[in-house]
């Protein structure tokens, strides 16, 4: 099959489009460096001809709702416009688990994308993941220098590739509407960028970051791990992970 992956070139979409090479199915990149902006919709057309599916995981790393919600709504609507006008058979999401129990500005863009898939008449699957195992490392990036804050957050971390490979299933089967994928293990995110700082033996303190708030409240007592007992359970844990990765890009 022929599958769009938009973000293909991100942490996550990466993970996708290896998958679908594996499986034998020819991915079609959407990101600014193949020529495709989802912002403002150019080359969306050009890339989605002949497409049976469109996988979304493009992102905006930012902490602004303002921000988030113009990134998402934007990008979700000229994506879900495109692929209804490619009549694509199949819109999957990526999406996180928890985002309508913990307000949180970021969280809430994320819920105006699924809103946009649920309304686009298009036929759909939002896969919710928990947290990936990499996003330590990303929030650390957020915070240069020899002090990094880290928000209390407890999380399933899940392995990327098991998310890539879900999202290259998912989107090469028929349309479930929503399915959760979480790690194996409930982790604290303070306690995992500390095991990364010091896997590194990079010279870093990790502090918490003091967020004001109900949503921060919610994120710290476990508002962000699934609740579905059938929820896809990945296998790779955050050590087996670091293993494999050997701690990688130093702070
Ligand atoms: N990180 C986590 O722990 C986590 C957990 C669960 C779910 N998620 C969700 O997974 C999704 C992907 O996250 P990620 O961390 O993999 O993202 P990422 O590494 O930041 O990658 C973002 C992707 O979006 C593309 N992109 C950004 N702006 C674009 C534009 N205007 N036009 C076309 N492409 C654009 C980027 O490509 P170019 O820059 O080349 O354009 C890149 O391929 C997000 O929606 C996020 O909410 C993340």
């Amino acid at each position: 099959m022929k599958i769009a992956v938009a973000g293909g070139t991100g942490v996550a979409g990466r993970r996708v489009v290896e998958a679908l090479i594996a499986a034998a199915h020819e991915p079609v990149v959407l990101a600014r460096s193949t020529g495709v902006d989802v912002l403002t919709g150019a080359g969306l057309d050009a890339a989605l001809a002949g497409v049976d599916a469109v996988v979304d995981a493009t992102n905006k790393m930012t902490t602004s709702r303002r921000t988030a919600v113009k990134f998402f709504e934007t990008a979700g609507r000229n994506l879900t416009a495109a692929a209804s006008r490619a009549g694509v058979g199949h819109f999957v999401t990526l999406s996180i688990v928890g985002i309508d129990r913990v307000d949180y500005g970021y969280y809430e863009g994320k819920l105006v994308q699924e809103k946009i898939v649920r309304e686009s008449g298009l036929p759909y699957t939002i896969l919710r993941a928990t947290q990936f195992h990499e996003f330590a490392d990303q929030v650390l990036k957020l915070t240069p220098g020899p002090v990094a804050f880290i928000p209390r957050m407890q999380s399933r971390t899940v392995a990327v590739s098991e998310v890539g490979q879900a999202l290259a299933e998912i989107a090469t089967s028929s349309p479930q509407r929503m399915v959760e994928i979480a790690g194996p293990q409930v982790e604290s995110m303070l306690d995992l960028a500390r095991r990364l700082v010091k896997a590194r033996g990079a010279h870093r303190v990790v502090l918490p970051l003091w967020m004001p708030g109900s949503g921060a409240k919610a994120m710290a007592s476990g508002g962000l791990l699934p609740t579905d007992p059938n929820s896809r359970r990945g296998r790779i844990g955050f050590d087996e992970w670091l293993a494999t990765v050997g701690a990688p890009s130093a702070p």
